[in-house]
């Protein structure tokens, strides 16, 4: 796999196997702010928790963290993935993010283990398939899901790792995603969530799912 460029000039990934790019042509790091970061208020927070479905290029942990730093803010961030990707591919992905920048040329070195920890906060990784790990109850202030898409790759958004999703985030968190598809709408709602419909950017909607009321079960 080679970089590619985006729209907004920062890097992405096309994963043969899946037939898709690891982030929208319209901007990787504009996603990893207008959506991930702002849509679940983590830019906001002051002692965030981020849960996230699919690490990828670390580009949503990146943005996050530079807005962590900028506030002086300690930073909590779980990550699920099943395919680490290479230090020496993710070593060419960087991003106009000095703060963190800084922070992700120390985790390259170590690259992959499970946990980073440093002044910032930390990175904690869950190696292996959201749908088969055991996460945290009670434990996050957002989650990130951002696997591949329902069609391509749809065991991340069953209803079985909602309702676990759900379980791990604290009453009034939000999750946030790119994908706006019906049945996995329709799964949000019935694993806990209440939904709500946010203007995208290069499409026409994203989905935000806020916990409410106490998980089903
Ligand atoms: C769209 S990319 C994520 C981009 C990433 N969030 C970033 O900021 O660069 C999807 C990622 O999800 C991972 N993934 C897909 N299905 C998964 C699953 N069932 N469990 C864990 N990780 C998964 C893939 O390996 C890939 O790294």
């Amino acid at each position: 796999m080679e970089p590619l460029l985006t729209q907004d000039g920062t890097p992405t990934l096309f994963h043969p196997g899946y037939g898709e790019a690891y982030h929208p042509r319209q901007g990787a790091l504009l996603q990893a702010r207008r959506l991930y970061l702002e849509k679940t208020l983590t830019h906001l927070h002051p002692a965030p928790r981020v849960l996230e479905v699919g690490l990828g290029l670390l580009v949503n942990f990146r943005t996050t963290l530079e807005s962590a730093l900028e506030r002086g803010v300690y930073l909590r961030y779980l990550a699920v993935e099943r395919e680490p990707l290479p230090r020496d591919l993710l070593a060419q992905v960087r991003l106009p993010l000095p703060r963190a920048e800084e922070v992700f040329a120390e985790i390259l070195k170590g690259w992959p283990q499970a946990c980073f920890r440093g002044p910032w906060g930390e990175l904690c990784i869950l190696f292996g398939e959201v749908e088969a790990l055991e996460l945290p109850r009670d434990w996050a202030t957002a989650v990130y899901l951002d696997p591949f898409s329902p069609r391509a790759n749809p065991g991340p958004w069953s209803l079985a790792v909602l309702q676990k999703l759900r379980r791990a985030l604290r009453r009034g968190g939000r999750l946030a995603t790119y994908s706006a598809q019906g049945g996995f709408r329709r799964s949000l709602k019935a694993a806990g969530f209440a939904l709500h419909r946010v203007p995208a950017l290069g499409k026409r909607e994203w989905t935000v799912g806020i916990a409410l009321k106490a998980p089903p079960g």
